[in-house]
């Protein structure tokens, strides 16, 4: 298969500080929580600069918060510059008004919002630091600038980590995103690897119940024409017969007839806020760093090409089997 000069899926770690402190996030695990947090330096963003302007998504987030970045009107000011078809980030929302007028302004087409309860007590037990009304007041503010400048508002999506604690209040996020005008809704499974005292939170334990409010859920986003879908259906145990949003996309790839098991090394990079580079985030291989390294030397490098060659030989060694991708493991319906 041919490689690209560049490639065209970018998710750029523009910083891993945060502004919140989520129970079930891996930064307030013990460990995670002493280590110190930066902002990406703009050396390294220069670096990917021939291939960002070619690129056709760009996600600039990866394991902090966005809005959390120091100096955020000064890096905006320089990632303006670039026009990806997707072109976005996912943020907790608690700083959305504050940056409104500035996101108005940019490119940006799309902000997922992390949005775990649709009530302040559920969601505020679980987002520490975050208040439901400041993202609302963020959403109609974001809304407001548009319209202002004339503008579409980028496409906003609530993303909904679903847990014991919350998980009847989906189909109220659903409400919430009608009266907001949010279009899209995704729920995800929690990953307790960080937080095992949350191992109880876990709607595997609960066998049914999370299949029960998802298609609650889900008569009423048909009802208000919202996208509404699960990021792993197959625990959910839906049927074909079951409507599906997303079955012809995989992690944001159409999916064709000739595709090979897994993408991504054809297409995508992800860049920590250190400049190292890796395929995606299940994979912990360290491809090279843009410390010492160019963007091409690292995607047409050695490690990239035995990469591509494991995942074409479905051996998945170079490191894919390494964390809990559902590809490598075997589980080709991870969103299907
Ligand atoms: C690590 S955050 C970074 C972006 C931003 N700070 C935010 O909260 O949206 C990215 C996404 O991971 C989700 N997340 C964090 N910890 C998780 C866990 N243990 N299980 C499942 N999703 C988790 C968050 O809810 C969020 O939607
Ligand atoms: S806001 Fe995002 S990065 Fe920050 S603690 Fe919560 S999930 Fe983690």
């Amino acid at each position: 298969m041919d490689v690209s000069k560049y490639p065209k899926f970018y998710t750029i770690g523009i910083t891993d500080r945060c502004n919140a402190a989520c129970i079930m996030c891996f930064r307030t695990s013990p460990n995670e929580a002493k280590k110190s947090r930066n902002d990406m330096p703009l050396e390294y963003l220069k670096k990917l600069h021939q291939g960002l302007l070619n690129a056709e998504v760009i996600r600039w987030y990866a394991d902090g918060e966005f809005f959390a970045v120091r100096n955020l009107e000064y890096y905006m000011d320089y990632i303006k510059q670039y026009t990806a078809r997707e072109n976005g980030f996912s943020t907790n929302g608690k700083l959305l008004k504050k940056y409104a007028a500035m996101i108005a302004e940019s490119n940006i087409n799309f902000i997922d919002i992390s949005l775990d309860g649709a009530t302040p007590e559920t969601l505020e037990s679980i987002r520490i630091g975050v208040k439901l009304k400041d993202i609302i007041e963020g959403i109609f503010e974001l809304q407001k600038e548009c319209e202002l400048r004339s503008k579409p508002c980028p496409k906003l999506k609530f993303v909904f980590c679903s847990m014991r604690r919350n998980i009847e209040e989906i189909p109220l996020v659903i409400e919430l995103a009608h009266q907001v005008r949010v279009s899209t809704v995704y729920m995800m499974p929690l990953d307790t690897g960080f937080h095992p005292e949350l191992e109880k939170e876990k709607l595997s334990y609960y066998p049914g119940l999370e299949r029960e409010y998802f298609q609650q859920a889900k008569k009423l986003a048909k009802k208000y024409n919202i996208l509404f879908d699960h990021t792993h259906r197959k625990v959910l145990n839906l049927d074909d017969a079951d409507e599906t949003t997303n079955k012809d996309q995989l992690m944001g790839h159409k999916i064709t007839d000739s595709m090979i098991a897994c993408p991504l090394p054809w297409s995508d990079v992800l860049v920590t806020q250190e400049g190292e580079i890796k395929v995606c985030c299940y994979n912990p291989r360290i491809m090279g760093s843009l410390r010492d390294s160019t963007l091409e030397e690292i995607w047409h490098g050695e490690k990239f090409g035995r990469l591509r060659q494991s995942v074409l030989n479905k051996t998945f060694s170079e490191g894919c089997s390494d964390g809990k991708c559902h590809i490598a493991g075997g589980n080709l319906h991870y969103i299907l």
